[in-house]
């Protein structure tokens, strides 16, 4: 939530700050701003309110804004309404400090009580500008540098942030702080770059530094120097960012989803590959040993979003083939309820960015209380991969997309591998077995890859849709969960109402709902769960539905009963998750491109939820 990005170099700042900001438009576009210093000059601070095409337009593309330093920032407003006086980069009353944040500032109320007793005034609703002008006035009270002003702030606010400083008597230099919001910084030949997620900065570098919680960095003269809070310097080593700068384009498709979606295939072939070798399931990379396997005695699995719908099929997925209890929960939830763990208890943390802030507190909780941790997360490095104490990472690559699509399908993986390698382990799963379930899930690219082909029919049912108001989704068992992730996909990007229900929970309330005209789509992959679900079906056409069913080759009679069929290949029932989720994620981007909406970035939404 909020993108920042900086840059101190060889180069004018202005234009690799909008290119940066592109980049990171995911996590914030209700408003942009940059500010950017030409050497002795004053800084110059240009925002504008909506979408970043607004600030490229108001700067000619960052032509009109000259200077080698200078920082950006992409707004998702928590305090204070989207404007141009809320944007950052925010400003100390003489412009003697000029900040950009991202995070919050719990307490900031207090601290704008006590700086108005000091003469400060404000002119925003932020809490940024509260911390701008708190460093503003350690700075001038203490009459100290910029990082001892810096590390006297941090220690006196509560809360998150990543934030880039700079001080009108430094020219030629920015400061850096965080804590619990994700922030890299990179170096390449003279030029010094910052972000807070990798594609800001991938076009520019891959050698990038990870600054840790209540560290500060000053960028200088083509290097950076990091301090802790006693204003000591950290020795840090850079690590090498391997995704292809390509991977942040959009290479010729109109949309970063449609993009991902076919990237699929492969992301599933590498995830799996990545643990696989010679038809063997190996876990030592995630960091996990037989041993600790063995002891597992139940598993909870955390996440949000879209990763809480992996966890929901992984419940499913790993009591059947391990017959180890599995409870999953939302983190924001497992976070508040207290749970009893003890050390045989095994907690997964699913998560794409790595950063979800709540997801990142269970994984802290779930340590603090001696369960053995597991983080499938996509981002190298990003706080949850720091906290937990193995690390499984999909190989999805960068998602620009809001929608996630290529890292739930990467997690699924992630899911089957583990579920399979412990079913063998705790002999649950004989060599049989084994060999059958690791043909089965190499085989799942080229079938993804087959939905995907045949596109055309789903962009056709979506069209006639365009303009549902309502739309459910139903299933049993697994297919219950890929119905949670195909209604997500649906509202988010669609702003169309949607709900997944149990087929067999309708009855129970939902049923009224249906009416005339209203759309039903239901997932059948589930052999033992057909006909119980073909009920169901029969129950709401019988009520004016129109029904849209997803299911497997061979189940020809379904057209007798339903209006269309989107039909998969079979695989191991397991798996189906990846084939039966790919119907729904198109069926969610042509209803959104249908209505005209930003599909890859859908009103409200930050993909990497910093916030609790
Ligand atoms: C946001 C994104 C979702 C994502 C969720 C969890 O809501 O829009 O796509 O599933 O956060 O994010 P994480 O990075 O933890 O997977």
């Amino acid at each position: 939530m909020c993108g920042i990005v900086g840059y101190l170099g060889k180069n004018q700042a202005a234009p690799i700050l909008l290119d940066g900001l592109s980049k990171l438009e995911y996590r914030g576009y209700d408003s942009a701003g940059i500010v950017v210093r030409d050497g002795e000059n004053q800084a110059e601070v240009v925002k504008a309110k909506g979408k970043l095409i607004n600030l490229s337009e108001k700067t000619n593309n960052g032509l009109d804004v000259k200077g080698n330093c200078g920082i950006g920032h992409t707004r998702w407003a928590t305090h204070g309404e989207p404007s141009e006086v809320n944007a950052h980069p925010h400003v100390s009353d003489d412009m003697n400090v000029v900040a950009v944040h991202n995070g919050i500032i719990e307490n900031y109320q207090e601290l704008k009580e006590k700086l108005t007793k000091k003469g400060y005034s404000f002119y925003s609703q932020t809490d940024t500008e509260i911390l701008t002008k708190l460093i503003d006035y350690y700075y001038k009270k203490y009459q100290i540098g910029p990082i001892d002003a810096i590390a006297k702030t941090m220690v006196r606010v509560r809360g998150s942030y990543a934030v880039a400083v700079m001080f009108h008597d430094y020219p030629n230099e920015i400061y850096v702080a965080r804590k619990d919001s994700p922030m890299i910084l990179g170096i390449n030949d003279g030029d010094c770059f910052l972000a807070s997620d990798v594609p800001a900065i991938l076009k520019y570098t891959r050698d990038v530094y990870y600054i840790d919680n209540l560290e500060m960095a000053r960028l200088h003269n083509g290097q950076i120097d990091f301090y802790n809070l006693d204003g000591d310097i950290v020795p840090k080593e850079t690590s090498e960012i391997k995704w292809d700068a390509a991977a942040a384009e959009k290479g010729g498709y109109e949309h970063f989803m449609m993009k991902e979606i076919h990237e699929q295939p492969r992301i599933i072939a590498e995830t799996f590959n990545s643990v696989c070798k010679d038809d063997k399931i190996d876990l030592s990379s995630v960091g996990l040993t037989t041993e600790e396997i063995e002891k597992i005695s139940s598993i909870y699995i955390v996440a949000c979003g879209s990763a809480y719908h992996v966890g929901v099929s992984a419940q499913y997925i790993i009591e059947d083939l391990v017959k180890v209890p599995v409870r999953v929960e939302l983190a924001s939830e497992f976070r508040y309820r207290k749970p009893m763990l003890t050390e045989n208890d095994f907690v997964i943390a699913i998560s794409q960015s790595g950063e979800t802030e709540d997801t990142k507190k269970a994984v802290v909780l779930a340590n603090e209380l001696g369960a053995n941790t597991l983080a499938i997360v996509n981002v190298v490095g990003s706080s949850i991969a720091r906290e937990a104490g193995n690390v499984f990472y999909t190989l999805a690559g960068p998602e620009i997309s809001v929608a996630t699509t290529k890292a739930y399908s990467a997690q699924l993986i992630a899911i089957y591998s583990i579920a399979v390698e412990f079913g063998r382990v705790k002999g649950t799963i004989d060599e049989a077995k084994y060999k059958y379930y690791i043909d089965e899930i190499k085989a799942i690219p080229d079938k993804v890859e087959k939905i995907i082909e045949s596109k055309d029919r789903i962009q056709w049912i979506a069209n006639k849709f365009a303009y549902s108001h309502d739309v459910f989704f139903i299933g049993r068992g697994l297919d219950y969960s890929i119905c949670m992730e195909g209604s997500l996909k649906m509202k988010e990007i669609s702003y169309i109402h949607s709900e997944a229900y149990a087929a067999g929970e309708l009855k129970h309330g939902p049923i009224a709902l249906i009416d005339d005209g209203i759309l039903v789509v239901s997932c059948l992959t589930q052999e033992d769960l057909y006909e119980k679900t073909t009920s169901n079906m029969t129950e709401v056409k019988a009520r004016g539905a129109i029904l849209l069913a997803i299911t497997t080759y061979g189940h020809y009679n379904i057209e007798d009963n339903v209006d269309y069929v989107t039909y998969i290949p079979k695989a191991d029932e397991h798996f189906m998750p990846s084939l039966a989720v790919i119907p729904m994620q198109l069926m969610g981007y042509y209803l959104s491109v249908a209505r005209g909406i930003d599909v890859d970035k859908p009103k409200n939404l930050a993909k990497s939820v910093t916030v609790e």
